[in-house]
């Protein structure tokens, strides 16, 4: 699949099956993350943490507020989250564009491989509020978990797209 195909066929996915990502995709989908521009080129203030732990990814739904759009779980089912994390003390704005673009890359990458995901945000807040779920992605002081990416595998193959699922306006200035 080229580049194009590739941005036009990612999709978030809803219904995770419970197939696991093997740790060489995993470890393929996070170096794409790495080549994410970030502002003034701060990688070194970044963090990305693969959560596994199915105890971790339960309490978290646990502490969410119920959500009937979110169905079951913040997570769709997926058994592979990734968080990204940045040191928020001097610029929050951007360390939040940072992890958008950090996200997009390992949601592009995984796509390339057929790999299904979702950026995910709802159930950061929960996280943020509770010191043990926080505590549990071992960041360094200061570090905050701002956006993430759910990976995992659907029963229905993916779809290929040759152009836009949605529309944005555009204006051209001349
Ligand atoms: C910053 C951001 C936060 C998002 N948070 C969530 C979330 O918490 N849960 C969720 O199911 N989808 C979340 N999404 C996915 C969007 O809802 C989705 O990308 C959008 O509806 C377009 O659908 P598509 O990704 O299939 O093209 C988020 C997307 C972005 C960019």
């Amino acid at each position: 699949m080229d580049a194009i195909k590739c941005i036009y066929s990612r999709v978030s996915t809803r219904d995770f099956n419970t197939r696991e990502v093997s740790d060489e995709d995993v470890n393929d989908i996070v170096r794409a993350a790495m080549a994410a521009p970030v502002g003034m080129g701060r990688y070194t203030l970044k963090r990305i943490t693969v959560m596994k732990n199915e105890e971790f990814l339960e309490k978290v739904t646990a502490a969410c507020p119920q959500d009937p759009a979110r169905r079951s779980s913040p997570f769709y089912g997926a058994k592979t989250v990734i968080i990204v994390s940045a040191e928020t003390k001097e610029t929050p704005d951007i360390e939040y564009a940072d992890a958008a673009c950090m996200v997009y890359a390992m949601a592009l990458a995984a796509r390339a491989k057929g790999i299904a995901s979702v950026y995910l945000w709802g159930f950061l807040p929960a996280v943020r509020a509770d010191k043990e779920l926080l505590s549990a992605l071992r960041l360094p002081e200061g570090y905050t978990p701002l956006s993430a990416l759910a990976v995992g595998y659907t029963d229905e193959p993916l779809k290929e797209f040759d152009r836009p699922r949605h529309e944005i306006a555009v204006d051209t200035i001349d």
